[in-house]
């Protein structure tokens, strides 16, 4: 992976439908976005993006997965069946997750696992909340979500995206400081440096947390930053696109200012 390449996901959550996707299909159909970039749907969705997406730069992949790979496990769905509609990506350990299904750490290495067996990429998303921000642990939360993906994969996580969420940004319109995503991407990059056995240049560090077209510019020319997880923002496919057009201006920027 080169360090100036972006990746932009859009993660619907419980939103949308096969109106909705087939329209932002269309939008995004031909069209060069001159960065990476995925979108994240409902289960139920994922057969139809695998159809609608097809004719765009466009890749698609699931918000979760059982960590079990078959079996009596009602409701849920595997890694495998979400690779069968050829996804790319799966987030895992989405705070929605860890917070409304009381996810463990354990748990989400264990999807991690299992996304990676399938041969997808997981997302991987880690961050702390407002009480354990104000209460000084933020550097703790981070260290300790890291700790549990990097030990469970024998300490090389190149084929993982980490994306830093702090809860009290996501769905609220309000974007942590460019700083303060700089410090946390800093610090997740020297963790993976000082713990894995690779260095962190290998591995995408995304942000994700109200990023909208009018703020994207400034998060991507953030160093370290290496792409964005986008909710609200991706339900409107001008509003993706235009944050995927700041992800390709910021990496051509990045290019140039490198060969120069
Ligand atoms: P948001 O969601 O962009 O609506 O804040 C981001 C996320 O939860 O992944």
């Amino acid at each position: 992976m080169s360090s100036t390449e972006l990746l932009v996901i859009g993660n619907w959550k419980m939103n949308g439908s096969r109106a909705a996707l087939a329209d932002f299909a269309r939008a995004f159909s031909g069209v060069s976005i001159g960065c990476d970039a995925g979108l994240c749907v409902p289960f139920t969705l994922l057969a139809a993006a695998q159809s609608a997406l097809l004719g765009t730069e466009l890749r698609w992949g699931a918000q979760d997965c059982s960590e079990e790979a078959e079996g009596a496990f009602t409701g849920d769905v595997s890694a495998a069946m979400i690779a069968e509609c050829r996804a790319s990506y799966v987030i895992v350990g989405h705070a929605e997750r860890r917070r409304v299904h009381a996810e463990s750490e354990g748990q989400v290495a264990n999807k991690v696992q299992r996304v990676l067996a399938c041969g997808m990429t997981p997302i991987v998303c880690i961050g702390e909340s407002s009480e354990e921000r104000d209460a000084n642990q933020t550097k703790a939360v981070l260290r300790r979500q890291l700790m549990q993906v990097i030990r469970a994969l024998n300490h090389d996580i190149r084929s993982v995206v980490i994306a830093y969420e702090p809860l009290w940004a996501i769905g609220r319109g309000q974007i942590a400081s460019p700083g303060l995503i700089e410090e946390a991407h800093g610090f997740i990059a020297d963790a993976i440096t000082f713990n894995a056995k690779h260095t962190a240049h290998g591995v995408r560090i995304i942000y994700g947390g109200s990023v909208t077209p009018g703020n994207a510019a400034a998060v991507f020319t953030r160093r370290l930053v290496g792409g964005a997880l986008v909710g609200g923002a991706s339900l409107r496919a001008e509003d993706f696109m235009a944050i995927c057009h700041a992800a390709a201006t910021c990496a051509q920027q990045r290019l140039a200012a490198w060969t120069q």
